[in-house]
């Protein structure tokens, strides 16, 4: 993390987990645990699109964030099951997940439809959080850095200057998500410095050091403090470990060093 330059974000992916009915009682056992968090990181809670009201209800004024885990590529019409941007944000949706990786893999997105989904996002309020990274079998065939170059570099394709200065990338190795296998530190420090590289070559050096670039994949209780000492790891996008309070609380707390 460098707050000097960038703003530190711990993200929860809820994926398709838990009930609109159970999110009070989620917000009620996690913000006594993480008191004066506003300090030092923005915490966002990404649900599904039927529990955005309950979620924005539940954490109200407590500064926590309230982010959808898909947008739609278009703003309005007819697209049966899809949910817009202006949707998201009038919703009181402040940032939303674009390109996860299971989205890539199970729905057929690619990186032209993150680009779309991205530019959807910019046009509003919203903060996208895009997703890149590799999977096992491109890491063993050594293409990491070239995958997730291209992938970022798709990904910003006629996203200005100013809209960069919204974005948030989240570097998620495949193989790591769900798996309980973690990137080591170093490793993923790595590739979220050659990320931020990449970024400078498109927009420039000061414009690169201002975006947040998030670690995803087993981030838990026990290993967020060594990733997030990194200096080009700004924060996490956290599964599992998000539907816990105490383990999520515990790695917001980590993000306080
Ligand atoms: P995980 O998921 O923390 O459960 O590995 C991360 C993600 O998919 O965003």
């Amino acid at each position: 993390m460098n707050r000097d330059l960038r703003k530190t974000v711990i993200a929860g992916n809820w994926k398709m987990n838990s009930l609109p009915s159970e999110t009070g009682a989620f917000a009620d056992a996690l913000l006594p645990l993480i008191p004066g968090f506003e300090k030092w990181c923005e915490v966002v809670i990404c649900a599904p699109f039927v529990m955005l009201p309950s979620a924005v209800l539940a954490f109200g004024d407590t500064g926590v964030k309230v982010g959808a885990q898909n947008v739609s590529q278009h703003a309005q019409g007819a697209y049966t099951g899809e949910v817009s941007a202006a949707q998201l944000c009038d919703s009181h949706t402040q940032y939303v997940i674009i390109g996860h990786s299971e989205r890539r893999e199970y729905y057929g997105e690619t990186d032209k439809t993150v680009n779309e989904k991205t530019l959807a996002a910019l046009k509003t309020s919203l903060i996208p959080i895009v997703c890149v990274g590799e999977t096992l079998e491109q890491r063993e065939n050594g293409v990491t850095f070239d995958l997730v170059a291209m992938q970022t570099k798709i990904a910003l394709k006629g996203v200005s200057k100013e809209e960069l200065s919204r974005i948030v990338i989240a570097y998620e190795p495949v193989w790591a998500i769900g798996t309980g296998k973690t990137a080591t530190p170093e490793d993923a420090g790595e590739v979220c410095k050659a990320i931020r590289e990449v970024i400078s070559g498109l927009y420039g050096k000061a414009s690169a050091d201002g975006v947040s670039i998030l670690y995803g994949g087993s981030m838990n209780d026990k290993n967020a403090r060594d990733l997030l000492a990194q200096p080009d790891i700004d924060g996490g996008l956290i599964g599992g470990a998000s539907l816990k309070p105490e383990a999520f609380a515990v790695i917001v707390n980590a993000a306080n060093q």
